[in-house]
């Protein structure tokens, strides 16, 4: 299969466009406000930008309920504006990536309100009710003049497009195969729309819930055939163009056809734990017994990298290469990285990490300044989850200036799509950019070091010396990173003679000599040898 060569040195950067940049104020991003920051992204360093959903929608799970996949929401733009956005950004060097949303559909869609009233259309899962009158679990009453109900992929409004069963089962006979016409005119409808936006300059698209498609598939064997031959498509007629899916196992994502999966805070074996191992402090999770689990970026120091570093060594073992496997710092579903009790000098040392290591580094807005996790919003189009797990927190406006509304709106704060984090000492790109010790300028200088040296990237090879605190490897043979995110100094032991001579590239406070290795608090070292 073909694999862009772009995609290995990516630095991705994830944008919500509602709140990154509005530039009408309305009091909604939008991507004229996008285009004006691409100057600041490319400064930065990144160099491919995921957004999420942009389409018409209702708007009831903030643009993943799509009611017409080939038409950019009004309140964004057009689809002359997303055409221009593409080209200003590749001009700077940064790809743009769509976001695909291949499971279902609006209720609002055309597709379904002309389902919902026709027996004969199997676009989306019907089922008749039982002889007892009642619909099979999980099914929801139909809105239309056919009778039964269909199968929702995530909220009641999202009906699942039909991929078909992998089973079939006599008690279901509405059970369709993969091969039934319902399903194939489905995957032909993903390579239109794919097809659609790659003709407008965008490089590829993050897949939601691409585990989804073919239901009561054990292995996920059906649904990884019906990626494999999406990608076969795509390999001949857009062999520069990626998938990113969000399927929180890269272990079987990319074999199923995908360029790159996410580790996440939910899927694979452990349902999430290598990413939640990371990152996760506990102060805002979506299922309450994760709130419990330490986590290693964290000051109390008391969970080693082996959890994560273990699914990522099965994960290369599956896959062979590392830039197929994607780390967030965080996304619009789950915590930021300065969430609860982790505090503005804790980050360096997480960005050290993650632009050091040879996954796929994807920075969500606003990280690289330290934007807040803020909890206690209203619910904003749909971000609280059935769970009772409020997503607005991850979601609030960049935070750009000193100006009203960080610089992110001219509109009245009440009209915002969500407030800016009240903090009068709220960090901002713009005085980040001032100064020269900001994390910002940390990450630009990480991002800028990993482009300039290819072992730091995907590319080059990796050597663990120690996974507890600190944490230290070995990059290509020629760079040693240490990591410590813990408020203890720690000392690590080591019989490396080539590590005397180590220059320092970056250091925050690691010393390192012919046998020992110290680091304090909230450190980090990058070293060459
Ligand atoms: C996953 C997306 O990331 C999330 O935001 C959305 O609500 C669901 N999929 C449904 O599309
Ligand atoms: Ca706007």
């Amino acid at each position: 299969m073909t694999v862009p060569t772009w995609l290995g040195d990516a630095v991705l950067y994830q944008v919500y466009p509602q709140s990154f940049a509005d530039s009408n104020g309305d009091g909604i991003g939008d991507l004229r406000g996008l285009a004006e920051r691409l100057d600041y992204l490319a400064w930065l360093g990144v160099n491919a930008v995921w957004l999420n959903p942009c389409f018409v929608s209702p708007m009831r799970d903030a643009g993943y309920d799509v009611a017409d996949y080939l038409t950019i929401a009004p309140r964004y733009g057009d689809n002359h504006d997303l055409a221009g956005l593409a080209d200003q950004a590749r001009a700077r060097g940064i790809r743009l990536l769509l976001d695909l949303v291949p499971g279902h559909t609006s209720d609002t869609h055309p597709w379904f309100v002309a389902s919902a009233d026709d027996e004969g259309d199997h676009r989306y899962i019907w089922a008749d009710p039982r002889p007892d009158g009642r619909l099979p679990d999980g099914f929801v009453r139909s809105p239309g003049r056919r009778p039964g109900g269909y199968l929702p992929n995530f909220f009641d409004f999202q009906p699942a497009l039909n991929f078909g069963h992998a089973r079939q089962n006599a008690d279901e006979p509405w059970r369709q195969d993969v091969t039934a016409d319902g399903p194939q005119a489905n995957r032909a409808a993903l390579r239109m729309i794919m097809d659609h936006w790659l003709r407008l300059g965008v490089s590829g698209f993050r897949v939601d819930m691409a585990y989804s498609l073919v239901k009561d598939d054990p292995g996920r064997v059906e649904t990884a055939k019906l990626w494999r031959e999406a990608r076969a498509w795509l390999d001949r007629a857009h062999p520069d163009a990626a998938l990113l899916s969000e399927w929180g196992d890269p272990t079987v994502a990319v074999p199923a056809g995908f360029h790159a999966d996410f580790f996440l805070h939910f899927g694979g074996p452990t349902n999430g734990r290598p990413l939640r191992s990371l990152w996760s402090n506990g102060a805002s999770t979506e299922r309450p017994e994760w709130a419990t689990e330490p986590c290693y970026f964290d000051a109390a120091g008391n969970r080693n990298a082996d959890t994560f570093l273990s699914a990522y060594r099965d994960a290369l073992a599956a896959i062979g290469e590392p830039g197929h496997i994607a780390l967030p710092t965080a996304n619009h579903d789950f915590a930021r990285l300065r969430a609860g009790s982790r505090t503005p000098e804790q980050l360096p040392v997480a960005f050290a990490f993650l632009l050091t290591f040879p996954t796929l580094p994807a920075i969500y807005y606003g990280d690289e300044i330290g934007m807040r996790h803020l909890p206690g919003l209203p619910d904003t189009e749909g971000s609280v989850m059935r769970s009772g797990y409020n997503r607005a927190a991850v979601r609030t406006p960049m935070q750009w200036d000193s100006s009203p509304n960080a610089g992110f709106s001219t509109a009245p704060a009440a009209s915002l799509y969500l407030p800016v984090d009240p903090d009068p000492q709220r960090p901002t790109a713009a005085a980040q950019r001032a100064d020269p010790n900001s994390l910002l300028h940390l990450v630009r200088d990480l991002i800028a070091l990993r482009h300039a040296n290819p072992e730091l990237g995907s590319g080059g090879s990796l050597e663990i010396l120690s996974a507890g605190y600190p944490l230290a490897y070995l990059r290509s043979g020629r760079f040693l990173v240490v990591i410590n995110p813990s408020d203890r100094a720690c000392v690590l032991q080591h019989a490396r003679p080539e590590m005397a001579g180590a220059a320092a590239v970056k250091n925050t406070g690691v010393a390192v000599d012919l046998t020992t290795i110290t680091a304090e608090p909230f450190s980090f070292g990058i070293f060459q040898l």
